[in-house]
């Protein structure tokens, strides 16, 4: 159903498509607790909904996420971070099944660049300014920057950022891998759209497996990694949607996938 939350908007754009738009304007939305909760709430949902096959996550033209809540965080002691486990919950965004895409407009800082690398493509507008200015507060990335900036941009081009906090473009985070693509800003949502629902029109067992087997080599090792891939891929040879697939190739005619 149509669920009302109060820091994200929920849509459906376009058939099979979820838009999650993060929509704290007066702090830039930055992503205080309560709206982590509810971003969880709304990817598990899509994640949940047969009807769905991809997850658009943006933010506004003038900000993705600004990072987590500073004011929020301010007065946080070792004692109520540990007990609270402050930070833990965002890592659900990594156990959905689906492919999530962040269209990255204006600001993705600390958590808010975080939150981006923790879904599967990353889209920038022309004007988007990444970084992980954590340093600058005296504390560190900690819901993975130094971990899957490291693994994105690499090690030397990681520890720049990290240690001096500075920001880099849109163009220089395509230049170097983080973003599969640039756009101007005001078409970044569309074209995101348009890219998930192109995902979407696939058989998802084979989407699912494809994202789950691309995540695997951050995991493992290459030899462990292709196994991996060799038991998904495999697998997949049990589908009515691996027939369909093949079959409308050589019939010369589209697939009409039922994600079975
Ligand atoms: C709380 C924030 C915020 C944040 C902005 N705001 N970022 N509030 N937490 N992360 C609020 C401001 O306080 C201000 O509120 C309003 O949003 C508008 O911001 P301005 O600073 O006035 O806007 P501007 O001058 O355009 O500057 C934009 C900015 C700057 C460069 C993005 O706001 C900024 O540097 N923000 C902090 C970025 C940051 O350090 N992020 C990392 C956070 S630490 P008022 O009430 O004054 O209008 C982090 C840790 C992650 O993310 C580890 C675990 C997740």
């Amino acid at each position: 159903g149509d669920k009302k939350y109060e820091h994200i908007l929920t849509s459906t754009p376009v058939p099979k498509v979820a838009l999650v738009t993060l929509n704290r304007p007066k702090a830039l939305n930055a992503l205080c607790t309560p709206l982590i909760k509810e971003l969880n709430e709304a990817l598990q949902a899509a994640d949940a909904d047969p009807t769905i096959g991809a997850i658009v996550l943006t933010g506004s033209e003038k900000s993705f996420a600004a990072g987590a809540d500073i004011k929020e965080m301010k007065d946080k002691t070792v004692t109520s971070v540990l007990n609270e486990n402050f930070i833990e919950e965002w890592g659900n965004m990594a156990n959905i099944k689906k492919p999530i895409i962040a269209a990255v407009n204006g600001f993705a800082l600390g958590g808010g660049c975080e939150l981006a690398m923790m879904a599967d493509i990353i889209y920038a507008g022309a004007k988007a300014k990444f970084g992980q200015p954590e340093i600058k507060l005296g504390v560190i990335p900690g819901a993975g920057g130094t971990q899957r900036l490291t693994r994105a941009i690499g090690l030397y081009r990681a520890n720049h950022y990290i240690l001096t906090g500075e920001m880099f473009t849109a163009q220089q985070a395509a230049d170097w891998g983080l973003a599969a693509k640039v756009y101007e800003p005001a078409q970044l949502v569309d074209e995101s759209v348009k890219a998930a629902a192109q995902i979407a029109s696939y058989g998802q067992l084979a989407v699912q497996a494809a994202k789950a087997s691309v995540h695997q080599s951050a995991e493992v090792g290459l030899r462990a990694g292709l196994e991996f891939e060799r038991v998904r891929f495999h697998g997949l040879f049990g589908t009515h949607d691996q027939k369909e697939g093949m079959a409308a190739f050589a019939e010369k005619r589209e697939p009409n996938f039922k994600n079975e």
